[in-house]
């Protein structure tokens, strides 16, 4: 089955209202008319209204880099599905590592927010990947089993069809270090087949499954251009429009 690559740029904590127009007034014509990948921009919450109007009609959808599970409430700081909506947003990403690992995200808090997504319509791609101390000890399938388990908690395979995965080593992220295609490969089999045993083959196989740490231009082909892997989640080298459309052009 062929899967659609999606390219996704997580913005992180970067960008000022004025720097994120400059970068969309400068991508749009680079990747204009490109249609053979998919590609989502993840901007933080103050550059949604700049940047979601920017992009309207072009071949580039843009989320949320994270929301929270309560359709609203007195929960400061944080951002609901609802608001993303109402702003013109189409995707989340769930369960980033830096949210894991800075803001206690668990397990049982990333499957509330993808059920909340879900129900709104809301893409959702949903992080996991083991830091390097589980990697070392072997425990890597390990960690992935149960990340999937714990955020997939209740989804059935009907409701399961538009969610994205993004499998991030944690030991590449921001680092440099990105992990060989072969590592990404055994990495992302091992979680299409427990996608598989807890929704069904054909849900497995539709699903699409990005590799995410420290993409760049020059390995971006190497790893997307894997079978198995179904497109990228891009930090650093998302931040400048020459670099992302370069990784989208993989
Ligand atoms: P990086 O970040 O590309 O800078 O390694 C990836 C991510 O955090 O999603």
């Amino acid at each position: 089955m062929s899967r659609k690559a999606l390219i996704a740029a997580n913005w992180k904590m970067y960008k000022t209202p004025a720097e994120a127009k400059a970068f969309v007034d400068a991508f749009l014509p680079m990747v204009a008319g490109h249609t053979r990948d998919e590609i989502a921009l993840f901007p933080s919450p103050v550059l949604l209204p700049t940047v979601i109007p920017a992009c309207k009609g072009s071949n580039v959808a843009v989320g949320a880099q994270n929301i929270h599970f309560a359709e609203e409430g007195a929960y400061t700081g944080e951002t609901s599905v609802g608001q993303l909506m109402a702003v013109g947003g189409t995707h989340t990403l769930i369960g980033h590592s830096e949210r894991r690992q800075y803001f206690a995200e668990t397990d049982e808090i990333v499957n509330k927010k993808l059920h909340t997504a879900l129900k709104h319509g809301i893409v959702p791609i949903v992080c996991i990947g083991e830091v390097l101390a589980e990697r070392e000890a072997g425990m890597t399938a390990g960690v992935l089993k149960k990340q999937i388990i714990g955020a997939f908690a209740g989804i059935t395979p009907a409701a399961a069809k538009p969610i994205v995965i993004a499998y991030e080593p944690v030991w590449a992220i921001g680092t440099g270090k990105t992990a060989t295609p072969e590592i990404a490969v055994d990495a992302h089999r091992i979680i299409r087949a427990e996608v598989a045993k807890l929704l069904g083959a054909d849900v497995a196989a539709a699903m699409r499954i990005l590799y995410g740490g420290s993409v760049k231009p020059d390995n971006a082909n190497a790893l997307i251009g894997e079978v198995e892997i179904d497109g990228a989640l891009v930090g650093g080298a998302s931040l400048k429009p020459d670099s992302l459309a370069a990784i989208v052009k993989y």
